[in-house]
């Protein structure tokens, strides 16, 4: 890459991050366009405690979602903060229930039943990984699948797949609302997600298949054992890159004009960053940026986006739309 493209895409990148008027109509008229997450979830969540505010006025319970944390994982920990910290922006009532690392399986499967009986609370998260001694299928598949607001139940999964009502999982539900948004054609268009992942990965693929407006994609799932990747990444119109290996994807994996969205979010530790970390994505974005029509920054693309659909699935819950 030459240098004068390069000082101007990192130019870009900052100008995005800063977001004046003025930088944001300069960044458009130079060829690739950044999923702004940040913005699309701010919107959505407007509209959210809009809707909670009228729930409000006609005299009906505000949505109340509750998560579990079990342990001190500090990437953990932040996630579940932003959800609640969210939750109390919109207006929602919210719960925090902390398990210590070493509770026993019985133990949480006991608080997990406790949420599911208590008719206060309209939907939950488990928040995940959890600790080794406990398996994590058998506590997601404890979860009333109408308060399982993550969809990862096996009933919403399989009610996913048959475009039946349910709760569509947080991350790829962003992922398919940005799409949506920025008006981006998936019809007909080669997609390569990489990373099969029960979270993002397998579901994403699933969506990006069917027969819906965000859709009709012809789609490769590819993986761990894919051999010679880039001669599938080479050919896709649009990449979801979901691996969890920053800066994974490379220019040289991609074509002139692809639409990449970045799912990876690696903590490393920063010196130069007030929090003591800071985020990289599994797109090398200074080098791939430029050869793409669209592409999510990391942070503030796809990051923002999943905790605005955990809202979306929460007031859904409350309002019992999927299951009555
Ligand atoms: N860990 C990483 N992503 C998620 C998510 O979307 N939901 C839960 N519960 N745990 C996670």
């Amino acid at each position: 890459m030459s240098d004068w493209v390069s000082i101007i895409h990192k130019l870009r990148l900052k100008q995005f991050r800063k977001r004046t008027k003025f930088q944001l109509i300069f960044i458009q008229n130079m060829g690739y366009q950044i999923i702004d997450g940040k913005k699309v979830a701010k919107e959505i969540q407007e509209q959210i405690k809009k809707e909670v505010e009228h729930l409000k006025q006609l005299g009906q319970k505000v949505p109340h979602i509750a998560a579990v944390l079990v342990g001190n994982d500090g990437a953990s920990e932040t996630y579940v903060n932003n959800k609640i910290k969210a939750c109390n922006s919109v207006g929602f009532q919210s719960t925090l229930v902390r398990l210590p690392e070493y509770v026993t399986e019985n133990k949480l499967l006991e608080e997990v039943e406790k949420l599911n009986q208590n008719e206060d609370i309209d939907g939950f998260i488990v928040q995940l990984p959890l600790p080794r001694h406990i398996n994590e299928q058998k506590v997601i598949e404890a979860i009333v699948p109408s308060k399982d607001i993550d969809g990862f139940h096996p009933i919403n999964v399989g009610r996913m797949v048959l475009n039946l009502p349910c709760y569509v999982s947080a991350t790829p539900y962003g992922i398919v609302q940005l799409l949506e948004y920025y008006k981006i054609e998936t019809s007909g268009k080669h997609c390569v997600v990489i990373g099969r992942s029960h979270i993002v990965g397998s579901p994403m693929s699933i969506l990006m298949a069917k027969n819906t407006p965000i859709g009709n994609a012809t789609v490769t799932l590819c993986h761990s054992k894919t051999k010679d990747l880039k001669q599938y990444t080479l050919q896709a119109d649009i990449i979801i890159c979901a691996i969890g290996s920053p800066h994974f994807l490379t220019a040289d994996m991609v074509k002139e004009g692809v639409v990449v969205i970045d799912v990876g979010i690696t903590r490393i530790e920063s010196k130069d960053s007030p929090t003591g970390y800071k985020l990289l994505g599994d797109v090398k974005f200074d080098e791939v940026a430029p050869k793409c029509s669209y592409i999510t920054p990391v942070p503030g693309g796809v990051g923002p986006m999943t905790i605005a659909s955990l809202l979306k699935n929460g007031l859904l819950a409350a309002k019992k739309e999927i299951y009555r």
